[in-house]
């Protein structure tokens, strides 16, 4: 009887694919997949080591898979992922997060080691526990096709790791340098993904305006995907508006396909904040971009990262940040109170905003930024868009989810469309996060 493999994720879309890699490695080694925890023998956690709610959460899931052991002495528990990485054999240590009891995990296995998975799990029936954690200068996952299964909308890592240092943040400590999978092999992989019938590719790195194959730069590499199969909606995330170049904006412009949505993570409005960010750009510099992309490329959306609470951060400063928000008017934004991680160059600065004035000053960039959001969609009703639809709406069977070639949600009546097709809906309604409309 094969072994059954279960994994959960967590954190960002790059988790998801690396999730998509590591089912494919188990599935070559003979492992079944199931959704079905009950029915695993293996139970992996795929990890985020962003902010502390984020290993909170695991932590608290390690302490459910404790239960599931208890009852089952034969299930191998492993953590994977940024947590893995940056935690190691703490997870091992009977002292480590006592309160959670979360001393369950058989493996521990960083983001350039799940090549390891397989032997680690087979040792570990042995009753000998296993780490791998180490970062590499040259792990892509290259030849390895991700383990997908929604058959619409596909993920394809271009780039891992981060060299940024931003100085909040933990990825560029759980996930290593920056390197490029080579342009060739990400088309031949887009090739395959048109023959399987896929409608929609996003391409995932931390920062994927420095791709670099030494050859080719992210604009290079977005024009190639695009033309592979102009019936492929394409998609990027994430940018850094450092490296942004005009001739990135210009290909995104130009290219039917790819969808005018850019990701653009300001994280403050404040340059002083920025300067102590590490983010190397100042607001002028970012007011700038959006200027030259809304002058490229008309009707773009353009969503953001938001830091409130950092450290030091004044009422001015959160002014200059609403401010920001006013003037740019944001499609959405994801935003965040700062949480403090263990490493980084900021860790060394006293968190000193008290946790009610960061939720204060979150809570009102997440006011404004909704209301922002909800009067720019608002625009969109009586307006006819395109529609790529992914799947029944969650509320609904009669109801279709799908989303605008600027990566808004939009819900609206089945009447016999399919998953994968692209429809035209005219917008009647809208809230700040999502557009409903009727099919024409
Ligand atoms: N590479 C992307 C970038 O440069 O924006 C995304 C990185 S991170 C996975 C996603 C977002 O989490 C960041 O843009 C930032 O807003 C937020 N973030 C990262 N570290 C954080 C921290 N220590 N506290 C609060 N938010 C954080
Ligand atoms: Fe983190 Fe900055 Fe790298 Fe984004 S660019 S992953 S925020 S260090
Ligand atoms: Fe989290 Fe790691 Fe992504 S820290 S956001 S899962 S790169």
């Amino acid at each position: 009887m094969k072994k059954k493999v279960y994994i959960e994720t967590y954190g960002c879309q790059m988790n998801v694919a690396d999730s998509e890699v590591v089912l494919s490695i188990l599935k070559t080694d003979g492992f079944e997949i199931t959704d079905d925890i009950e029915s695993a023998d293996v139970i992996l956690v795929n990890t985020c080591s962003v902010r502390e709610n984020a290993e909170e959460r695991v932590l608290g899931r390690l302490g459910d898979f404790k239960n599931k052991k208890n009852k089952n002495p034969e299930i191998v528990v492993g953590v994977l992922g940024c947590m893995a990485e940056r935690l190691r054999d703490k997870f091992f240590s009977p002292e480590f997060s006592h309160s959670k009891n979360t001393n369950v995990a058989d493996i521990i296995v960083g983001p350039d080691e799940y090549r390891k998975l397989p032997a680690l799990i087979n040792k570990a029936w042995h009753g000998e526990k296993g780490i791998a954690v180490q970062l590499s200068r040259i792990e892509n996952y290259d030849d390895i096709t991700p383990l997908r299964t929604n058959g619409i909308s596909a993920w394809i890592t271009v780039m891992r790791g981060c060299d940024k240092f931003c100085s909040f943040c933990v990825v560029p400590f759980t996930r290593g340098r920056e390197k490029s999978r080579p342009l060739e092999s990400i088309l031949q992989e887009v090739r395959e993904l048109s023959q399987s019938g896929y409608k929609e590719i996003t391409l995932l790195g931390q920062n994927v305006n420095s791709y670099n194959d030494r050859k080719s730069d992210f604009a290079d590499l977005l024009k190639n995907v695009a033309q592979v199969d102009r019936n492929i909606r394409i998609l990027f995330t994430t940018s850094h508006p450092q490296d942004m170049s005009i001739k990135l904006i210009e290909t995104i412009a130009s290219e039917p396909n790819i969808a005018k949505y850019i990701h653009l993570p300001v994280q403050s409005g404040s340059n002083r904040i920025l300067k102590l960010m590490n983010r190397n750009h100042t607001i002028e510099h970012y007011y700038q971009l959006i200027q030259n992309i809304r002058n490229l490329i008309p009707d773009v959306a353009i969503t953001t990262d938001l830091i409130a609470g950092f450290p030091t951060e004044t009422e001015q400063d959160h002014q200059l940040t609403l401010e920001l928000l006013k003037n740019v008017r944001f499609d959405g934004a994801f935003m965040f109170a700062y949480s403090p991680r263990e490493n980084t160059k900021a860790y060394q600065m006293t968190d000193d905003v008290p946790e009610e004035v960061k939720l204060r000053r979150l809570n009102e960039i997440i006011e404004l930024q909704n209301q922002i959001a909800y009067e720019n969609n608002l625009k969109l009703v009586g307006k006819e868009v395109d529609v790529l639809i992914e799947s029944l709406s969650k509320r609904s069977a009669e109801q279709m989810k799908g989303r605008t070639n600027t990566n808004k949600k939009v819900v609206f009546p089945k009447n016999g469309h399919e998953i994968g097709d692209y429809i035209r809906v005219k917008i009647t309604n809208v809230n700040s996060v999502t557009l409903f409309g009727i099919t024409i």
